[in-house]
């Protein structure tokens, strides 16, 4: 059962996986493209709401859960309510993370097709159009896609395979701050484009005639999809807490630097896709075929491009190395596997199903579940449904079940600074706020009523 648990080393080692874990392709792949299907601003005013409000005290409720436990996700369950059926959120949670781990690596792999591709210099091509004939000729290919998936999961297992401290964290200290300087050299860049304020006005001046259920259903599932959260990843990840780790500051500083990314992401995006005339509306391939074309228009561009793209690569690396961890967590703590062997079998089923969500672009196209191809039917199915009803149930469980004592002595552990009202505020947002919001924009944007 229960083997002696690894501990990140160092503060900053907690700020950096954590932050590691949420900042990835769902800040800079999926926000952009998302906001562009839904209409820019009013998107991005509902995301915010739902990840300060609903998402940070959230947030709190699997770090309490996760670092007072010492478990996975299934075990921490099972001893804060054994015998009862609060720990179905612990299989929804193993679900969502085999489904988002398959789809993520189809875009993390593409993000190694790029890094490729920089090197190569796009093959010459330099025209708007050539870059976005080549993504569509690479995404619908009968094999490249899946590929490169392979090769972004076997890249996972070895560095999984290794341990929680040794791989994970060293890696994040290094590649996050970088990722944000780099950010905000192409922010500068985009800011200096012809249709720069045209850009910045869809993203950020909320046109409430957008908003229709399915677009709070939306901006929902990205603020989940974007915290990590719902799933008991955080809950995992807490559990490797120390005990005086500021859980309340802690959450504050992910959704903060995790929200800062998405918006740089949309700054950099957005004044391009006005620039080059492009759509904001062209959905998962948005970003794949903007960046490229913005790359060509800085000096340096194969630089910049290949640095991107390596940078890209590495934050989603950190984030799947996170929801991959749920499962490894579980099955070593509750069954007795191996690291590797764990680690192994997880891969192994990520292999497959994310080789048939990368082909869902070329030939099997065909192959759909209500209109979505599997690889939307995963996003959606997880993103949408999975994480929301598993967000809901952790803070009705922390809000309503979980001893009021263990809540507190959790928040305010010494030197955190938290006082008594913060307790209370994320209590009542765990209680009802929370729980309402989710459930009726989960029930409106499945049109359920
Ligand atoms: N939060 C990650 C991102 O925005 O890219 C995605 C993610 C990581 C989702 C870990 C779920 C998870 F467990």
């Amino acid at each position: 059962m229960t083997q002696q648990r690894a501990q990140f080393a160092t503060r900053l080692g907690v700020i950096a996986t954590t932050v590691g874990s949420a900042v990835g392709l769902g800040n800079i792949w999926r926000f952009p493209f998302e906001a562009g299907v839904h209409g820019g601003g009013a998107f991005l005013l509902i995301d915010l709401f739902f990840i300060f409000i609903i998402g940070v005290p959230v947030v709190c409720a699997e770090f309490i859960i996760g670092r007072h436990t010492g478990l996975n996700v299934r075990g921490a369950f099972r001893k804060l309510a054994p015998g009862r059926p609060w720990g179905i959120v612990g299989y929804l949670g193993l679900l969502a993370s085999i489904l988002i781990l398959s789809f993520y690596s189809v875009v993390a792999g593409w993000t190694l097709e790029y890094i490729w591709q920089s090197l190569n210099s796009f093959g010459g091509v330099t025209s708007v159009e050539g870059l976005h004939g080549q993504f569509d000729s690479f995404a619908t290919s009968d094999w490249r896609p899946a590929m490169w998936t392979i090769v972004f999961l076997a890249i996972n297992y070895l560095i999984l395979a290794r341990g929680v401290q040794k791989g994970i964290e060293k890696m994040s200290n290094i590649m996050m701050p970088l990722l944000f300087v780099i950010l905000v050299v192409f922010c500068i860049n985009s800011l200096r484009m012809p249709a720069a304020a045209e850009g910045l006005t869809f993203l950020f001046k909320p046109d409430f005639s957008q908003v229709t259920p399915s677009v709070m259903l939306g901006a929902m599932g990205q603020a989940f999809f974007s915290l990590s959260l719902g799933l008991g990843c955080l809950i995992t990840y807490s559990s490797y807490f120390k005990k005086e780790t500021p859980l309340l500051r802690t959450a504050g500083i992910m959704a903060w630097l995790d929200t800062m990314v998405a918006i740089l992401a949309g700054v950099i995006i957005f004044p391009a896709v006005f620039t080059f005339g492009m759509e904001p509306a062209a959905g998962p391939k948005l970003v794949f075929e903007i960046l490229p074309s913005i790359f060509m228009h800085m000096p340096g561009s194969m630089m910049w491009s290949v640095l991107f793209f390596i940078l890209l690569f590495l934050a989603s690396l950190s984030s799947t190395i996170s929801m991959s961890e749920i499962t490894i967590a579980y099955m070593t703590d509750e069954y007795g596997f191996s690291r590797r062997r764990a680690t192994a079998y997880n891969i192994g089923v990520a292999m497959l199903l994310g080789s048939v969500c990368a082909l869902s672009f070329g030939s099997l196209s065909g192959w759909t579940v209500c209109g979505l191809t599997v690889f939307n039917l995963f996003d959606y199915v997880s993103s949408n449904i999975i994480l929301p009803v598993g967000g809901m149930i952790i803070s009705i469980f922390v809000g309503w079940v979980l001893d009021r004592t263990v809540v507190t002595s959790e928040l305010m552990t010494p030197g955190s600074g938290v006082k008594p009202w913060m307790v209370k505020a994320v209590v009542i947002c765990l209680r009802y706020i929370a729980p309402t919001c989710i459930g009726l924009v989960f029930v409106c944007g499945l049109g359920l009523w």
